[in-house]
């Protein structure tokens, strides 16, 4: 087991376990990626500052986050595709916020469903909703993530256009992977990715494909969301 002590390890190992095309998908943004560049550079002008002799008795993290006890201030955003970067990614992903005591939020463009993550945790997890023009479909989302006592619906509201990303185009991000000679060699490296992604059965857009009118696969999905 790799002694994992920052951010920059977790790093390396998922480029190295990971299919380039999802691992690039997490690891740059949209345009110029200035934004993306922006994230680390504007944080890294943050300094905390030390206090001394003073009373550190009973310190804590823990507080409330819109009414519910947490362990520190910090909620896991919802990433799409997370199950692409290991199988069955938001499960594990929610498992480990409810162990930690976090709460985590999963995406509308997840791949393991509503009640997939529900099935796995014990505790209410928030839920990611893009407003999409299909009332059919919100409405039906909104009851499934009732009936799966989902806490907290997080709207995303600065999703107007989708943004143009590079890395995506290029690397021609599908889902799932398109069996394309550099995805094969790439893959070839990837085997332990490969041999958990055939044990689960939970490959494709689990809120939307089935669920979404007319969505039975993947081509009908882009139909839909543009
Ligand atoms: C790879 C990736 C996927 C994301 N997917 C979603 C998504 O499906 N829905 C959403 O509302 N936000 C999505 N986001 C945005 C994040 O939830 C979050 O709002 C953004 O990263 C800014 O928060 P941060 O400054 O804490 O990183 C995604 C971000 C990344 C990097």
């Amino acid at each position: 087991m790799p002694v994992i002590t920052n951010i920059d390890d977790l790093k390396r190992l998922h480029k190295k376990r990971t299919p380039k095309m999802f691992y690039d998908y997490c690891e740059s943004g949209a345009w110029t990626e200035q934004t993306f560049r922006e994230n680390v550079t504007d944080f890294d002008k943050i300094r905390l500052r030390q206090r001394i002799a003073v009373d550190m008795e009973g310190r804590t993290t823990a507080t409330q986050m819109i009414g519910q006890d947490v362990s520190m201030p910090v909620a896991l955003a919802p990433v799409g595709l997370t199950g692409m970067q290991r199988a069955d990614g938001e499960i594990k992903a929610a498992k480990a916020a409810e162990k930690f005591g976090v709460p985590f939020t999963l995406s509308t463009m997840s791949i393991c469903s509503i009640e997939e993550v529900d099935k796995h945790t014990t505790k209410p997890f928030w839920f990611q909703l893009y407003v999409m023009r299909d009332q059919d479909f919100l409405e039906g989302i909104i009851q499934r993530a009732k009936d799966a006592k989902v806490s907290a619906l997080v709207l995303t509201l600065d999703l107007q256009i989708l943004g143009q990303r590079h890395k995506d185009l290029k690397n021609g991000l599908s889902v799932p992977l398109r069996p394309t000679l550099p995805n094969i060699a790439n893959l070839a490296t990837k085997w332990q990715w490969g041999l958990e992604m055939l044990a689960t059965k939970n490959k494709s857009f689990g809120n939307i494909v089935g669920h979404a009118k007319g969505v039975s696969n993947m081509g009908s999905l882009f139909t839909w969301t543009a």
